[in-house]
């Protein structure tokens, strides 16, 4: 047989397949670890708001109850995002001059509600409800991390299928009483799973649905 090609032909067709071969599990590797990543999931990015909101300063200095803003949280599956009018009881007598405050002002004056930007949302065909895991014990600090020490608003978790399957397997130890729900930072000194396992009793949870499918994609 006459040799067409040169026999170092054969070890540069090698190393170029080494090269492509390598470069693929590269690219699969970058993939999958942004596939998992906190940028693609959006935790802890800060959103730009027209107006600096500080949950930090209202609900944390000022000690402002979640639910005097997020009216619907235990009533709906929404929590709602308050009106103008719940910014203005107070801001139509504090900090009235101030620049940063205008389009609040404008808001009102306007009658336009301000347009905040999501920070907490999932895809339409996930199906979700406030106010189920609110009666049943999930605080809001659960899946929306220590929301009082936020200037501004981000995610505390990624709301990735997993962590809400982490939870729906066993909702036990990360309940708690009502009366905490909206409390940051809070903890028992009693047994946390003995603690849940008496509300799961109490408010008639039943676990054994809550991987379904259908639970959250109906
Ligand atoms: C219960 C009263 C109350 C309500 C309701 C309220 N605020 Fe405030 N807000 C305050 C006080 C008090 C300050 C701080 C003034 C200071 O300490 O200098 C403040 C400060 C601010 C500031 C200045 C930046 C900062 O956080 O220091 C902005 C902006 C602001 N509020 C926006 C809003 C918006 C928007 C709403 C409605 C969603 C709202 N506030 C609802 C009481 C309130
Ligand atoms: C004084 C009113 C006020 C209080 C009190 C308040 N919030 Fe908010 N919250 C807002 C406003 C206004 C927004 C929209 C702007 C933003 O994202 O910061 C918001 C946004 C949010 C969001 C993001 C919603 C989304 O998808 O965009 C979450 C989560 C949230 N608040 C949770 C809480 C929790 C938990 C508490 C109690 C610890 C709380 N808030 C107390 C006014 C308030
Ligand atoms: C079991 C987890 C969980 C708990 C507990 C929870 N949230 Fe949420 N929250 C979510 C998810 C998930 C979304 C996004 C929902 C969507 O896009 O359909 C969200 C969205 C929001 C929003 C914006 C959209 C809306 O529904 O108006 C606000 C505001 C909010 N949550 C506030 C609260 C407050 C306040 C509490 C506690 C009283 C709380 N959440 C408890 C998971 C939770
Ligand atoms: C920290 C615990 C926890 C997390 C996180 C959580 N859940 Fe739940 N969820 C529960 C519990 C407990 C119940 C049962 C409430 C009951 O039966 O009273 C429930 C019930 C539900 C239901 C109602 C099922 C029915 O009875 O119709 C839906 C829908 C749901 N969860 C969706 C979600 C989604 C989507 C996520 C993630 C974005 C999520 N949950 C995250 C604890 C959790
Ligand atoms: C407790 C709630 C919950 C249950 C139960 C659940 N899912 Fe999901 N699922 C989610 C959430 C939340 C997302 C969105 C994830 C995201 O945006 O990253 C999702 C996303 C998906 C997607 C889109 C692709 C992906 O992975 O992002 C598929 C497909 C899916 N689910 C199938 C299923 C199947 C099949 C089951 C039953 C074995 C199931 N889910 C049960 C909450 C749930």
């Amino acid at each position: 047989m006459p040799q067409i090609f040169p026999r170092s032909a054969d070890m540069w067709l090698r190393l170029a397949l080494l090269i492509l071969f390598g470069g693929l599990v590269g690219l699969l590797i970058v993939v999958m670890v942004l596939d998992r990543s906190d940028y693609i999931s959006r935790k802890g990015w800060v959103v730009r708001q027209p107006v600096p909101f500080s949950h930090e300063h209202h609900a944390g200095a000022l000690k402002i109850d979640c639910r005097y803003c997020h009216d619907s949280v235990e009533t709906s599956a929404v929590a709602g995002l308050p009106p103008t009018e719940t910014c203005m009881s107070c801001h139509s007598q504090i900090w009235t001059g101030a620049e940063m405050l205008a389009p609040v002002r404008q808001s009102l004056a306007e009658d336009k509600p301000l347009r905040w930007n999501r920070v907490a949302e999932l895809p339409d065909y996930v199906y979700f409800q406030h106010d189920v895991h609110v009666n049943a014990g999930v605080g809001c600090e659960t899946c929306h991390g220590q929301v009082d020490t936020m200037p501004l608003m981000y995610r505390g978790e990624a709301f990735t299928m997993s962590w809400c399957l982490d939870c729906h397997q066993d909702p036990a130890p990360r309940l708690r009483p009502r009366e905490a729900i909206t409390a940051m930072g809070w903890s028992t000194e009693l047994d946390r799973r003995e603690v849940g396992q008496q509300l799961v009793k109490a408010h008639h949870i039943d676990t054994r649905h809550l991987t379904h499918c259908y639970t959250c994609h109906r």
